[in-house]
């Protein structure tokens, strides 16, 4: 097989390839970096592609995908696509509507994976980050059991192929897989990892329960500044990163990637110019040593750089909690 096209099994016998492409990116820019590096991606080999509603570009996302089957660079079931539930349509009865909008963007009669993008349930409305008149979060009451039951309707009605979380802590996973009357477990919880916050507690009892990590701002985030803490150094200047990579002559952005592959995690890339989303494929190349999964696992510092402080005094707010 294709390395690019390796893949892990879900629990619910799914599977999910172990490189994704990110299609996140700031609002002036986040439908014409789809637009152009959603397909370039496809093209070097990219078939897992992240997407989600808040980042208001599926639409394009959805145009890109569609170029590439229509020229005959793959077909449907050669891509993977996640769309993420956004945090105001958290109400049970306004679940499947929502995925129902996304997939009408995408212009894809199905997902193949639909997560919760945080456990945190905002005011439904129009507005993504509904405000009061002092410009705080305005929260939602919606237990998150009753969320997830809406999640396995939508699976059940082969509106997605897989269902899942993201930015849980192993609290809010032990609620869902302790629910009584659980018909799906989670297969996947999507998280910030990188050798900074390498998440090993939160892995290990996701491996524990069958669940997979995928990791999100694996090369250190795109630090935007509206949601990233700049005062936190950038991951791909650490010289153990530079000087692993010199070993294998690849760079550290490469290692950062390859790093979260061999210890079982999903790992997703953000690229925003072609020359990074090619030498991004290149993960599939090379070999880390053990020396240097240790040396890597010893860069942990819990420096987290999406902490979602908009959210902080939210009763569901995930990141208080150790893991
Ligand atoms: N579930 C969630 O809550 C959540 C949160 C955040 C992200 N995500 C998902 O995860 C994806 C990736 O995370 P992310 O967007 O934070 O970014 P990331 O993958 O950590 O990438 C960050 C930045 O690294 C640089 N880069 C990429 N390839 C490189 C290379 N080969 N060499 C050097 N630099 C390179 C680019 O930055 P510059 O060009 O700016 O230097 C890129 O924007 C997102 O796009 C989104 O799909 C999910």
């Amino acid at each position: 097989m294709d390395p690019k096209r390796q893949k892990v099994k879900l629990n619910d016998g799914h599977f999910i390839p172990v490189l994704g492409f990110g299609t996140y990116a700031p609002e002036e820019v986040a439908k014409m970096e789809a637009l152009e590096f959603t397909p370039f991606s496809i093209e070097v080999g990219f078939c897992h592609i992240d997407c989600a509603h808040v980042y208001q570009n599926e639409e394009q996302v959805g145009q890109a995908i569609q170029s590439k089957i229509a020229d005959g660079t793959v077909k449907r079931e050669d891509i993977f696509c996640t769309s993420k539930l956004w945090c105001t349509s958290f109400r049970p009865e306004l679940v499947r509507p929502a995925l129902e909008k996304s997939l009408k963007s995408l212009q894809l009669d199905y997902v193949d994976l639909y997560i919760m993008h945080y456990p945190l349930a905002l005011k439904p409305g129009k507005e993504l980050f509904p405000k009061d008149e002092n410009g705080k979060l305005i929260f939602d009451s919606v237990d998150l059991c009753h969320t997830w039951e809406a999640l396995e309707r939508c699976k059940d009605a082969g509106l997605t192929k897989s269902i899942g979380v993201s930015n849980f802590n192993h609290k809010q996973l032990e609620k869902i897989l302790n629910k009584p009357g659980l018909k799906y477990k989670p297969v996947c919880n999507q998280v910030e990892c990188h050798p900074y916050l390498n998440q090993s507690k939160l892995l290990d009892f996701c491996k524990s329960h069958e669940i997979v990590l995928v990791a999100y701002a694996a090369l250190g985030s795109q630090r935007v500044k509206e949601w990233v803490n700049l005062n936190h150094p950038v991951l791909l200047e650490d010289p153990v990163l530079s000087a692993i990579g010199q070993k294998h002559k690849k760079t550290a952005a490469l290692v950062a990637l390859r790093y979260q592959i061999q210890r079982g995690v999903v790992v997703l890339a953000k690229g925003n110019n072609k020359k990074w989303i090619k030498e991004n494929i290149q993960v599939f190349d090379f070999e880390l040593t053990p020396e240097d999964m240790k040396a890597i696992d010893g860069l942990n510092r819990n420096i987290r750089y999406y902490e979602f402080q908009p959210g902080v005094g939210h009763p569901e707010y995930p990141f208080s909690e150790e893991y």
